[in-house]
């Protein structure tokens, strides 16, 4: 992985540590090293602006908590706050992979397996499945997680197209996708599957 910067780069220059003690140079140095590694560790992997895209580089997770104003009478979440945070998560995991602005063209039917309660918190991973010519298949997990038991379960599954766009708002071409394990192979295949089931959809709804 690159670095972020060349070791005492954009980390504190200071001779003095927080205890105001003086470092060597040398003790400086190696400290700095060891903490831009974990600065390293916790960033998520971005793919490169240009090269092989993979669905890995695309990854988003995210979490939202559920407050108050998110709700329904029984409190549970609103259906429409949780299709807009999969809308969010997934435009960013397109958009990383086309390197720019993206629509969403159409959201697959969506089923709430289980209802998120108030206080819980809503974990969404989303990732690019498939790329055709100027479209892409976003593919979002969404998990709720109780903040006592921190207990997970999976609460509903989304499958998003977007369309990346240039600045007129016209379909424009994205890169290949290179899946890279056997599980992300199975995902392209099963987008394919689907997109050929959606543009029969699009075609029949135009005809209407
Ligand atoms: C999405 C949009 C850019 C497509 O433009 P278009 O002129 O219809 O373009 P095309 O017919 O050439 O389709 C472009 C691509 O989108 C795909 N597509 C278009 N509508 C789709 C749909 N409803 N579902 C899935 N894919 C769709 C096409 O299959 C094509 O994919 P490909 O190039 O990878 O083969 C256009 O319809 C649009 O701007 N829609 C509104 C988007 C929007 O406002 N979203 C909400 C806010 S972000």
């Amino acid at each position: 992985m690159p670095r972020l910067k060349a070791p005492g780069q954009g980390l504190t220059s200071a001779t003095r540590g927080d205890t105001g003690m003086v470092m060597p140079r040398a003790v400086r140095s190696k400290l700095q090293d060891k903490l831009q590694d974990k600065l390293q560790d916790k960033l998520p992997d971005m793919p490169p602006p240009t090269g092989r895209r993979t669905p890995r580089g695309s990854r988003v997770e995210t979490a939202q908590l559920v407050l108050p104003g998110l709700t329904n009478v029984r409190g549970t979440i609103f259906g429409g706050n949780l299709m807009q945070w999969i809308d969010i998560a997934a435009g960013i995991a397109a958009a990383r992979h086309a390197g720019g602005p993206v629509v969403t063209a159409s959201m697959d039917r969506l089923h709430f397996l289980s209802p998120v309660q108030l206080g819980e918190v809503v974990l969404l991973q989303a990732q690019v499945n498939f790329a055709a010519r100027t479209s892409m298949e976003v593919g979002v997990r969404v998990l709720a997680e109780n903040q006592s038991t921190f207990e997970r379960r999976q609460t509903t599954r989304a499958y998003l197209t977007f369309v990346a766009v240039d600045e007129n708002g016209r379909p424009r071409p994205v890169p290949r996708l290179h899946p890279e394990t056997a599980d992300e192979r199975r995902r392209e295949k099963d987008a394919r599957r689907r997109r050929a089931v959606r543009l029969r959809e699009r075609r029949a709804m135009k005809t209407a």
